[in-house]
């Protein structure tokens, strides 16, 4: 059977740090309620001249790199973001452009947060048909460009980020088994940002009244969010006959510590087979999963023929699993 193997993957997070103590100068929190409540200490910010695309090609770069192969080798480009450079053209035809990949076909997914396993099924999904051989998955976000600065609610979770995964296809037990992705549009008001599109247009009157910005409804997203982790993860799995026990790593979607724990406890995994790296990076949406994916593997968490378990879900509601074979 035909399945799609990640042979190399990639990260980038900007140089810039921002702690939780310049975080207490800018609103009022503390480090102690942020790291009680999010489990986050650090984020990365992008720099004024840094947009998305400048992230995603450096994390673009690394995987194919690490993949032994060069631009000309891919054939798609799929990226999951939700901060685009601009509305259009989309991040991967930029991608493609400035890193050399051809006449690559891309394409940007926007699923929030979810975009990382959409962008990661999306791609599965075009090798599997047989039309294609070698896919680049992206995730990549400057979140920090639709933060409400004074908004303590979200200013403190979200960051900037990219990740990037080479797939390419292999018959045999190895590679990506199975996904799942699914939405559901009843919540869509837990998490959003209202202005810009067509509905609310950029006026003076949307910037006054900070429309541009990412509103969330915390503790209702939480609650949602650890529900649909859970979900999906024991439907994947009892789906192709595994249990938890067969799972040696569970690479979820980094949005907060006490999520991830929740969802890990009732699903019966462990906290040593979770990968949790949200400390260090804060909320950075679609490129999550990639970036996490990527420490676990330079890690060498992830070994040949492990079982991997990947979850998301973002703001719409859209959210999704995937399981690999190492
Ligand atoms: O990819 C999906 C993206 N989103 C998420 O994953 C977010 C999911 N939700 C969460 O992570 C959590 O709900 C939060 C971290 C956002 C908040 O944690 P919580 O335990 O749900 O707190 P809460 O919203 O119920 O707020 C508790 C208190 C409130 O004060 P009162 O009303 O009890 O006096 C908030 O005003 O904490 C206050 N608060 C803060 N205090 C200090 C809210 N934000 C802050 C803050 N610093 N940054």
């Amino acid at each position: 059977m035909t399945r799609a193997r990640i042979i190399g993957v990639g990260a980038y997070a900007p140089k810039r740090i921002l702690t939780n103590a310049d975080l207490e100068k800018l609103v009022d929190t503390n480090d102690e309620w942020i790291q009680q409540r999010s489990g986050i200490r650090e984020r990365r910010i992008a720099d004024e001249t840094e947009a998305t695309s400048d992230l995603a090609l450096k994390a673009a770069a690394q995987a194919l790199e690490r993949a032994n192969l060069v631009p000309e080798d891919i054939e798609f480009i799929a990226v999951g973001t939700t901060t685009p450079d601009m509305f259009f053209p989309t991040v991967g035809n930029i991608v493609q452009h400035r890193l050399g990949c051809g006449r690559a076909g891309s394409v940007d997914l926007l699923a929030a947060c979810a975009g990382s396993i959409y962008s990661l099924a999306f791609g599965s999904q075009l090798i599997q048909t047989g039309k294609y051989r070698r896919v680049l998955c992206i995730g990549a976000e400057t979140l920090s460009r639709i933060i409400d600065w004074t908004d303590r609610g979200t200013c403190v979770l979200l960051a900037d980020a990219a990740g990037a995964a080479v797939l390419e296809a292999e018959e045999g037990d190895r590679g990506i088994l199975d996904f799942d992705l699914y939405s559901d549009g009843q919540y869509w008001d837990l998490l959003y940002m209202p202005g810009g599109g067509s509905r609310h247009p950029a006026t003076r009157e949307t910037v006054d009244a900070r429309m541009h910005y990412a509103k969330m409804k915390g503790s209702e997203v939480f609650k949602v969010a650890v529900r649909m982790f859970v979900e999906c993860a024991e439907r994947i799995l009892t789906r192709n006959g595994f249990t938890v026990d067969d799972v040696k790593l569970f690479i979820p979607h980094q949005a907060n510590l006490r999520i991830i724990e929740a969802a890990a406890k009732r699903v019966r995994l462990p906290m040593e087979r979770v990968f949790v790296n949200v400390d260090r990076y804060g909320n950075t949406g679609a490129a999550s999963l990639y970036v996490a994916l990527e420490e676990a593997v330079v890690g060498g968490r992830v070994q040949r023929g492990d079982l991997i378990l990947l979850a998301a879900f973002g703001g719409g509601f859209a959210w999704g699993a995937a399981l690999l074979r190492w």
